[in-house]
């Protein structure tokens, strides 16, 4: 190949404006840290140079989506905004009924009060925190049953968000189908580290559902990730669009919850989706207790119209290869300088394996956690821990829940940080690992009773 034959690609946009970042000293953010309790939750985001906590509400949004934002229609009920969001969503998900929410987690509060009955068993692939704590709320029990790849964070498998179609097949068996609301079913799945799911499982989990009359719900907060992944390493979908995967995705599911502040490019936002009219209606009485009129749910019109745009923005080829191509570059950087990750890379960001990165801590001593602050310490790159405090406890014996993954999500905005920024995180990395074994856990000091994760606070042992 002659060196005329090689074409790098970049991202499809230019930047039209920039916000300036505060640079601070090793001294500062050791302050900020221990002040912080050692949770990147708690610090303030003035004093953080790379902001990798989290992709969700952190996205860059278009000059269309600015331009829309002045096209809100605030009137209380009928705003233009839902009725151009309805129609996005049924363009590009194609469900039947659209419930606005303030972001995800309130649509996830509205289906589970709305399907779940006390004693009632909901299977899923790999628990998210706010979704299971609702289902839990409402009265019932989240059962695991991803395939068992998905708990090792070494294997390479492509599609590692998958349902184990017998760990399924055996909890229909042992509760009895009446007892199974649905099945929650997320792409990609976030704790797995961004993991997707496959349109051949997909179709499988939905033949053996119908064959007990039970409904299939998505939690399609990174569909369009997904439905990347689903082109690039699915036999027969080389070809296809990620607007038609989208759409094929949800075609095999009854419903779905939403967070728009992820794939949809905004900076607030949900819905709640469904097929069924009765659990429609049940769901319009109760998003007015909860989230405001039905045409609202919690969004200014604006934000509504922002959603719109970015729904159409989000399933654009060029988009997405831009977007999971940049995690991709990350992730090659951290295996090239042996740091222990999570494979294959997922979508949304890079998680390393804590307990891999720290062998002499042991998990009650929060690897994750204190590795976590440990990287804003070295750069000031704010991570979050995704291992035994996001987990929290067993509501009825009060034990810590041990995740057999005690991972450092490394998360990536949507259209934020440039080539540069990721190679200043990789080199970061490879410094703390440098010095790991010198790096000691913590104890808790502080544990809020829900999502503790958000606001507990540690010190060093
Ligand atoms: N489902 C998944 C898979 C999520 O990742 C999130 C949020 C939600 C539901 C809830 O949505 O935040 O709009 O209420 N995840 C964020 C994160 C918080 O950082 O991963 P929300």
């Amino acid at each position: 190949m002659s060196k005329l034959d090689k074409r790098s690609w970049a991202e499809p946009f230019k930047i039209k404006m920039v916000e300036l970042l505060k640079m601070t000293t090793e001294e500062q953010r050791e302050k900020a840290i221990k002040e912080a309790g050692y949770n990147t939750f708690l610090l303030k985001s003035e004093d953080v140079y790379i902001d990798l906590l989290t992709d969700s509400g952190t996205s860059a949004m278009s000059d269309r989506q600015w331009s829309g934002m002045m096209m809100g229609d605030e009137a209380y009920a009928g705003s233009r905004n839902f009725y151009n969001l309805d129609a996005a969503m049924k363009k590009y998900y194609g469900y039947k009924y659209l419930i606005p929410t303030h972001q995800g987690r309130g649509a996830e509060n509205i289906l589970s009060q709305v399907m779940i009955k006390k004693g009632d068993i909901v299977p899923g692939n790999m628990y998210f925190t706010t979704t299971r704590l609702h289902q839990e709320l409402a009265g019932g029990t989240f059962v695991d049953v991803i395939i068992d790849e998905a708990h090792d964070s070494e294997n390479p498998h492509p599609f590692k968000g998958n349902i184990d179609l017998n760990k399924l097949e055996a909890v229909i068996k042992k509760y009895g189908a009446n007892k199974i609301p649905y099945v929650c079913v997320a792409v990609t799945v976030n704790l797995a580290g961004g993991q997707p799911v496959s349109m051949a499982n997909l179709k499988e989990v939905r033949k053996l559902t119908q064959k007990h009359d039970i409904k299939i719900m998505l939690d399609m907060t990174r569909i369009a990730e997904n439905a990347y992944f689903i082109q690039q390493r699915e036999k027969g979908y080389a070809r296809k669009s990620i607007a038609a995967i989208v759409k094929e995705i949800c075609s095999n599911t009854d419903g779905a919850t939403f967070s728009g502040k992820k794939d949809a490019l905004v900076n607030i936002g949900g819905f709640l989706v469904l097929n069924d009219k009765d659990a429609y209606e049940e769901a319009s009485n109760l998003v007015v207790v909860y989230e405001g009129l039905h045409t609202y749910g919690g969004m200014a019109g604006r934000d509504m119209e922002a959603m719109a745009i970015g729904i159409e923005e989000s399933v654009q080829d060029e988009h997405m290869k831009a977007r999971v191509g940049q995690v991709l570059y990350l992730g090659e950087m951290m295996k090239k300088a042996e740091i222990p990750i999570v494979q294959p890379t997922g979508g949304h960001g890079v998680f390393i394996d804590a307990k891999k990165f720290l062998p002499h801590l042991k998990q009650d001593q929060f690897p994750a956690q204190v590795l976590a602050a440990e990287l804003y310490a070295d750069a000031g790159i704010r991570t979050m821990e995704r291992g035994i405090v996001s987990a929290g406890r067993n509501a009825k014996t009060g034990d810590h829940y041990f995740p057999k993954l005690e991972l450092v999500r490394l998360t990536i905005p949507r259209r934020v940080y440039t080539q540069a920024h990721m190679d200043v995180i990789a080199e970061s990395v490879e410094r703390v690992y440098e010095r790991r074994t010198k790096i000691k856990g913590l104890k808790m000091i502080y544990e809020p009773k829900y999502l503790r994760f958000f606001q507990a606070r540690f010190s060093k042992l």
